[in-house]
Parts: structure tokens; C-alpha cells; sequence
């Protein structure tokens, strides 16, 4: 193992001293060598096991605000001291009056400790060469802590300690280096002197790095653990998705945030008094130059649809109103990709899958959020019946490991019959989401020949299964030691 100039220079110099002696870090001085650095050099010897360090905390006492002010003035005792024996006794009035009533106090109470006490309101000086000696003491005491240069006797050290504001406690860590055996085995190079640490202009102008040694790499030393850029678990999840849809062979197909909601509802058949096109459900945008409708052809068929059916259905028989379907808004499923791109591809068969956000003013809960990602698919063939549907949800999930999958009657305007996707998360049985047979409604005015099964799933739900997530919106707040604990590369 390879060392640092400033690790070898401690090293060698751990090694001049007694076999297991401890030295405290602070007492080394090494020509040439910040304390910052030495630090450091014994930092990475013990990290490499070649020293041990132990550190050892010690209460240190320096002066406070008050003991400063009377490094100063003097101790309120000795400057009362000082006037009594001028005076040969005061009134305590008079005490209280020169020394203000807190530093007044502070002397009585100090004084009557050697017998200097007040009697019927005053003080007599009496001689008292121990007591004067102990209060010289106290002041020294304090300068002597100002300095942190020699020692206080205890029973004086006891007595400041007692007083308020007088003295501060500091706890101050001290570290003791001992050579370990590795280290004492260890060789040193005799000097590290001239060997090239770090490549800079200079070791290259000088042309230094002809005639020294470099020091050496050391691949084994430990570092800290770095958090590379990995994939967030949900473009993880989006992919594993895309994958599955795509080796079943549907194509991937793509849509906007913003729709007309003559493609979102209408062409869907969503009769324009239902509650979800309302302003608490949907998000409708305001657009000053709206983008002309794609294939206006549509909103006759669409109303004629609505207002009276087709042969053999009735329609929902109320009347359809075009301004309604020429409202623009942020769509709230992706099931819009799906029936545009289906009236553009109306050639069966056709499988298309998308993986896209929708958008919902909903009130976000442990399950709800109002921005989500849908797993939309639909096969539109000869063969698109319920046990198609069925095959392929089941399909999907126990391809993510999830066999568990319950499929349940619903309702969905545009499909007929509905199925929800349930499943357990957490105990709970949450809605994964919707799927069913396209109704006549919907396939016979955009011109379909066959049928058409469809699905949308909530890939956010579906995450919370796979990662085991128990509130929804646990996925986007970002929480590092989450995100970090998965490692997914591309
Ligand atoms: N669009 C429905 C939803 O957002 C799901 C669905 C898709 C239902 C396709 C039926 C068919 O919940």
C-alpha cells in the first residue's frame, strides 16, 4: 500500500518512538506539515490501519462573560476588600451605592464566607491576611484561565465554578494515535520527499517528472460510496412495460396534453351532461388560437350518434351541442390516442399500446393522484372478443410477477361489457383500472368494421404493487434515500 508524503512522514515518525506509545495528536509537530494536514495524514493511516486513534473529551474551563469583566475590574470581593480596608468600615448603603446593588451583593455574600460580615447595617474591616490571600488567589485564578497557562487550585477552581456567568465549560476532544501492528510492520520509504504526489504545470515545466518517482495509485484504499445516475424506478417500470406490449407485438403510439373534447369524450361517446366532464373532474384550458379540429367530418356522425343512435340503438336522445365538443382541455384518459389513432388506421387488424399522462382535478389521496400515467392498449381485429381481453390482462400483470389479478364488472360509457382490474395492495383492494368491448356507438360512426377491446391501466397503482409503495404519492416526492436505492441502468 502506497502512502502520502504526509502519511509516511507521520508513520516514521510513530516509528521513532517507544513501541506502544500513545501520542496525543496536538502535542506532533512536523516540519512542514499544517495541523489541518496532519489531521488528515492520521486520518487516512488509521482508515488503512496503520494507527489507531481514540479521542478523549476533557471539560476545559475559559472565562465568561462576567469573569472577563472582572479580569478587568477585579472580583467584586476584592475591590470591596480594597475600600473597607481604606475606610475601616462602611455603611452598606454606601457599598450598594459605589459598587451598584449586584456587585455589592456578590461582595457581602463573598465576604461573610471569612467572617467579614455586616452588623447593624455595617462593616467593620477586620484583618484577615487568609481571607485577603484566597481572594488574591480567586484573581489570579482568573488570569491564569485567561491565558489557559498553568494551574488553579481546586478549592479556588470550586468556587468560580459556583458562580453564575464567571466561568464556561468547554468540552474539548482530544486524539490519541497509537501504531498499530500492520503499522509497525509496515516498511517507509526513507524519503518521500521527492516523489510526485499530484501532476501540475509545474512538475511538467520543470521537467520533473523525468527523474522522480510517482506515487503510486492505491486501488484498494477505501473511498466514499458515490451515487452515479441511475434510472428513476418509474421510467424503470415505464420500460419493463413498453417491453411487454411490444413482444406481444402491439406498436407504441403517442398522443397531446391537450385534446378537443370532441376526441376525449364525444367520439367516445360520453354524453355531454355527464359528471365527469364537469369543471370539479375535468381540467378544461382556454386557448386564445385554438389548433383547427382534426377531421371535423366526425362531429355530425358523432352527433347524430349521441342525439338519436345508430340502427338498432337510441342513442342518449338529448340535444348535442358542437360548442361542448370544440372546448379544449387536458385529457383525462389516453384512451383519446387510442380512438383517433384507430379512425385514422381503420384497416384491421391493429395493436397500439401507449404509456402516457393523463390529468384529473381530483383530490389527491394515498391512491389518487391528479397527474398519472396510463397504460393504454387496444386490439381492434377479428378475433377481439372478451376472452382476448381477459388473456391479455391477466397476461400483462403475471408477466410483471402479479398473478393475483381480479376482473370485475363495470361501467364505462364507451364500452360493452366493462371490466375493472382490482387488485390487493397493502390488504386493500385497489382499482388498477378499466377495460371493455368498444360499444357500436362508439366504433360505428368512425367507420370500424370489427370489434375492439381496450384497456387503460394506472401505471402509478401498478408501481405501488411492484415497489411495494403504500401511499401513491410517495412515487414523486422525491425522497432521495428512495430514489437511491435502486440501481437501474440502462
Ligand atoms: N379510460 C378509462 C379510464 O381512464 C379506462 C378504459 C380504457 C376503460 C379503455 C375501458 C376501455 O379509467
Amino acid at each position: 500500500m502506497d502512502l502520502s508524503r504526509n502519511e509516511n512522514e507521520v508513520l516514521k515518525f510513530m516509528k521513532g518512538l517507544p513501541d506502544s506509545s500513545r501520542v496525543a495528536e496536538d502535542s506532533i509537530i512536523l516540519p512542514g506539515m499544517t495541523k489541518r494536514e496532519l489531521v488528515s495524514a492520521v486520518s487516512w493511516l488509521q482508515q488503512k490501519g496503520f494507527v489507531t486513534v481514540e479521542t478523549e473529551y476533557e471539560q476545559k474551563f475559559a472565562l465568561g462573560g462576567e469573569g472577563r469583566k472582572y479580569l478587568n475590574e477585579g472580583l467584586p470581593e476584592l475591590q470591596v476588600l480594597k475600600f473597607l480596608r481604606n475606610e475601616g468600615s462602611v455603611m452598606l448603603d454606601q457599598i450598594f451605592v459605589r459598587f451598584g446593588k449586584e456587585r455589592g451583593g456578590i461582595a457581602i455574600t463573598q465576604l461573610a464566607k471569612f467572617g467579614i460580615k455586616p452588623k447593624g447595617g455595617k462593616i467593620v474591616y477586620l484583618e484577615n491576611p487568609a481571607a485577603a490571600r484566597e481572594i488574591e488567589d480567586r484573581q489570579k485564578a482568573l488570569e491564569i484561565l485567561d491565558s489557559g497557562q498553568g494551574s488553579v487550585d481546586q478549592k479556588i477552581m470550586e468556587n468560580l465554578r459556583g458562580r453564575g456567568d464567571l466561568l464556561e465549560v468547554k468540552k474539548i476532544g482530544r486524539r490519541y494515535i497509537t501504531l498499530t501492528d500492520k503499522g509497525r510492520r509496515l516498511e517507509i520509504r526513507d524519503s518521500g520527499k521527492d516523489s510526485i504526489e499530484e501532476i501540475d504545470s509545474k512538475v511538467i515545466l520543470s521537467g520533473r517528472w523525468k527523474s522522480s518517482a510517482f506515487r503510486e495509485y492505491d486501488l484498494s484504499s477505501p473511498v466514499e460510496a458515490l451515487h452515479g445516475a441511475s434510472m428513476h424506478p418509474i421510467t424503470y417500470l415505464i420500460n419493463r412495460v413498453k417491453r411487454i406490449f411490444l413482444e406481444l407485438g402491439f406498436s407504441e403510439i403517442r398522443g397531446h396534453y391537450i385534446e378537443y373534447a370532441g376526441w376525449n369524450m364525444d367520439a367516445l361517446f360520453i354524453p355531454q351532461h355527464h359528471p365527469a366532464r364537469e369543471l370539479q373532474d375535468t381540467f378544461y384550458v382556454e386557448v386564445k388560437n385554438k389548433p383547427k379540429f382534426e377531421n371535423p367530418e366526425i362531429l355530425q356522425k358523432v352527433k347524430r350518434s349521441h342525439e338519436s343512435g345508430i340502427p338498432g340503438y337510441s342513442g342518449w336522445r338529448y340535444r348535442w351541442d358542437e360548442a361542448e365538443a370544440r372546448r379544449m382541455l387536458l385529457r383525462t384518459h389516453t384512451t383519446v390516442n387510442t380512438i383517433r389513432y384507430l379512425y385514422n388506421h381503420r384497416e384491421p387488424p391493429v395493436a397500439v399500446f401507449s404509456i402516457e399522462k393523463a390529468f384529473r382535478h381530483e383530490s389527491v389521496d394515498w391512491k389518487h393522484l391528479a397527474e398519472l400515467h396510463q397504460i393504454e392498449g387496444v386490439f381492434y381485429g377479428k378475433d377481439a372478443n372478451i376472452s382476448t381481453l381477459k388473456w391479455l390482462i391477466r397476461e400483462f400483470y403475471s408477466k410483471l410477477g402479479f398473478n393475483e389479478i381480479k376482473l370485475i364488472p363495470s361501467y364505462y360509457p364507451y364500452t360493452e361489457p366493462s371490466m375493472d382490474v382490482v387488485a390487493v395492495i397493502d390488504g386493500k383492494e385497489v382499482e388498477m383500472g378499466g377495460s371493455g368491448l368498444f360499444r357500436p356507438e362508439v366504433t360505428a360512426p368512425m367507420g370500424l368494421k370489427e370489434p375492439v377491446i381496450a384497456w387503460g391501466l394506472g401505471l402509478e397503482r401498478l408501481a405501488m404493487m411492484f415497489y411495494d409503495i403504500k401511499d401513491i404519492r410517495d412515487i414523486y416526492n422525491s425522497d432521495l434515500d428512495w430514489l437511491q436505492s435502486y440501481r437501474f441502468r440502462r
